[in-house]
């Protein structure tokens, strides 16, 4: 037939051009063809399926690298083994052989934890930037010092991010319980980042292992003992700052103790040492009177199951007259600020 425009054009109007394959196309994907034709079409992907399983499995792999004879499933095997073998050791950064707790959270924990700092600090970008650069200080620390931070990941990380981005009104910390110092350490570097001169002070009774009234405490999960040794070398990670660190042996109800570092209001309080609800109760009392205006105070495993001690302490005294205000939670920590 000759296709001339003027012929052409009446018969694509009616359908009937071009006049085979679009029929036939239609015909094909039509829902009745494609309903007869499933059997065929399953039937061929059994057979392909079949094949490709058959190749696989007796395919021999000839390179140099494979033992002679091996099939290109022995081959995925042994791949598959040695990627597994490697991946050891870098696990060993981030798991809880040595500390008890894993260091590899969640990507939802991160967000939480950045998303609720962000909340308790007001500072989103600070918060995201903070949660990474003190994750990378956990660590490093626990990879360099000596024994462990305490507690979950998201906590330690919390705390470090949390300090300075609430910043203190000077630069006078007090940890009252720190096991190896090595916390301690890690918030000076949090503080200097953020252009900050921390002055830490520590009360701890260092009694060669972690004392808790009320809880056995077994052998620590790094194997090293709580001692003045053990948190001046991790102290010492932390440069000038770190070494020129008071650390007062004794507890913090002791009033020796309390004489020898009431020194001065201090910006910072961390309450981290005896956990149970009168332990904690008498931290706040004291934290009353040595806070400086608009001081922060960090109540350590706020909320947290195995410590309820803490958190009825905390509203214990929440309903007394009290300097404090509650901030929020981030992760297992609570954040009060001192009225100015
Ligand atoms: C949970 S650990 C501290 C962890 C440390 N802040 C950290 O982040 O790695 C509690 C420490 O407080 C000490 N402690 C217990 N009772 C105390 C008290 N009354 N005064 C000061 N420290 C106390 C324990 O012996 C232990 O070393």
């Amino acid at each position: 037939m000759c296709a001339s425009p003027a012929r052409v054009l009446p018969l694509v109007v009616s359908g009937l051009w071009p006049p085979y394959r679009p029929r036939m196309r239609a015909l094909i994907t039509s829902k009745t063809a494609r309903r007869a034709l499933r059997p065929i079409v399953e039937l061929l992907d059994q057979r392909i399926e079949r094949q490709v399983r058959r190749v696989m499995t007796n395919t021999v792999v000839n390179t140099t690298r494979n033992a002679p004879g091996s099939t290109a499933a022995d081959v995925t095997q042994q791949e598959l083994q040695k990627l597994r073998g490697r991946q050891r050791p870098l696990e060993l950064f981030f798991d809880g052989t040595g500390r008890g707790a894993s260091r590899l959270p969640s990507a939802p924990h991160l967000d939480r934890t950045i998303a609720e700092l962000a909340r308790v600090t007001g500072d989103k970008d600070g918060a995201e930037r903070n949660v990474a650069q003190a994750f990378r200080l956990l660590i490093a620390l626990e990879a360099l010092g000596v024994g462990r931070i305490a507690g979950g990941t998201m906590n330690i990380v919390g705390k470090l991010s949390a300090v300075p981005l609430l910043d203190p009104p000077n630069d006078e910390i007090l940890e009252i319980g720190t096991l190896y110092g090595m916390f301690g350490a890690a918030l000076i570097r949090m503080m200097e980042r953020a252009g900050r001169d921390p002055r830490l002070t520590i009360v701890d009774p260092l009694a060669g292992t972690q004392l808790q009234p009320g809880a056995t405490m077994g052998d620590d999960a790094s194997g090293t003992p709580v001692q003045g040794a053990a948190v001046r070398t991790n102290l010492s990670l932390a440069g000038a700052a770190g070494a020129a660190t008071r650390i007062q042996q004794g507890f913090s109800e002791d009033p020796e103790v309390r004489a020898l570092v009431s020194d001065r209001s201090y910006g910072v309080i961390v309450v981290d040492g005896d956990h149970s609800a009168a332990g904690v109760a008498a931290d706040l009392e004291w934290a009353e009177r040595i806070v400086a205006p608009g001081g922060i105070v960090v109540l350590d495993d706020f909320g947290h199951p195995k410590w309820p001690g803490i958190k009825e302490a905390f509203e214990k005294h929440m309903a007394t007259e009290t300097r404090f205000t509650y901030l929020g939670q981030v992760a297992h920590s609570g954040y009060l600020r001192a009225s100015a």
